[in-house]
């Protein structure tokens, strides 16, 4: 369907109503046929305001990143060198995975202005308006045994973190292991997807989640508490064309040093971004709940957990609670 002559019309009259009878005799449609035009552009992140009496008046259209804009600005780098973008799918981590079968190449980037099922960790969602996030996934072909995929997770969230700050002058800290707050509520998210073969990692798929210009009526009453946008902490709306470029110049670097010199770096640097050191908590990890307090890293990118008895335990994988 071609939308481009009814666009036309309000183009022609910004702000203002164009009468059902107007749009009628300028494409020779029906009412009905208008309506179900309008009805599609609503769904494709047209606003439109109805009147019986005067027509319809275009609102606001739909948000597109500027893919050229984006890709000019990484021409020299290896993550982002090719980037495929989407109006609408069901999750950029199944596209990019499906690249990675088929030998895509490191770097190769997935990114769509609205997920339908976006999926976030320990299997629950995520939510990706149209238009106002970065939810985007990339093949990474990393050489490192399997065991060392926390790291990168760990590596990943330092990047974001120190691009967003760099960015934005929000004060951002992680969560351990992945998750960056603003005031205790959560603005992105990262989830690694990997595949091995012989204890080697084939290709990991990191999909980052970044709310970047998500107002309060775009999340569902009970995430309000505990998730934020840049723009909801700042109060301002933000490029996402420099938000992206910017985190994967920062990206790309950690990584490749990370390769050459081990995860010591990581270590220090995730150390000094962390909001969960030092603060008792309470961790459910697969073996059980347990209490204590964070205290840093250990050299597997496990976080080493203080007990009441002053013992230290590391820890693999749990889901850390709010501080006690
Ligand atoms: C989390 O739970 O914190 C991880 C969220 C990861 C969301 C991103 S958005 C792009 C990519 N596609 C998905 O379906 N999920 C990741």
């Amino acid at each position: 369907m071609n939308y481009e002559p009814l666009l036309q019309l309000f183009a022609d009259k910004p702000g203002e109503y164009v009468s059902g009878e107007v749009i009628s005799q300028a494409l020779g449609v029906s009412r009905t046929a208008i309506w179900k035009q309008i009805r599609k552009l609503e769904a494709a992140g047209y606003q439109f305001e109805a009147s019986r009496k005067l027509g319809y008046r275009l609102l606001s259209i739909p948000e597109k990143l500027a893919v050229e804009e984006l890709s000019s600005m990484l021409q020299e780098n290896i993550f982002g060198k090719t980037v495929h973008w989407f109006e609408s799918v069901e999750s950029t981590q199944n596209l990019a995975r499906a690249a990675a079968e088929e030998g895509a190449p490191e770097g190769t980037l997935y990114i769509a202005e609205q997920q339908v099922n976006g999926r976030g960790r320990m299997g629950r969602g995520w939510v990706s308006p149209r238009g106002k996030g970065v939810w985007m996934s990339m093949v990474l072909r990393p050489s490192v045994p399997i065991h060392f995929a926390p790291q990168l997770t760990l590596l990943t969230a330092v990047a974001l973190c120190r691009s967003l700050k760099r960015v934005t002058s929000l004060p951002i800290g992680i969560k351990w292991p992945n998750d960056l707050l603003i005031d205790g509520k959560k603005i992105s998210g990262i989830l690694l997807e990997s595949a091995a073969e012989d204890e080697r990692l084939r290709y990991v798929i990191a999909g980052i989640g970044i709310s970047v210009n998500l107002e309060e009526s775009d999340y569902p009453e009970e995430l309000l508490e505990k998730a934020t946008s840049l723009r909801i902490s700042s109060g301002t709306k933000w490029t996402r064309e420099t938000v992206i470029a910017d985190f994967l110049k920062e990206w790309e670097q950690l990584y490749f040093l990370y390769q050459e010199q081990g995860f010591g770096l990581i270590i220090t640097l995730w150390e000094a971004l962390s909001v969960s050191l030092g603060k008792p908590v309470r961790l459910v990890t697969p073996q059980g709940d347990m209490a204590g307090t964070p205290i840093g890293l250990d050299a597997s990118g496990a976080i080493r957990i203080q007990l009441a008895d002053g013992s230290i335990q590391s820890v693999f994988s749990a889901e850390m609670g709010e501080p006690l």
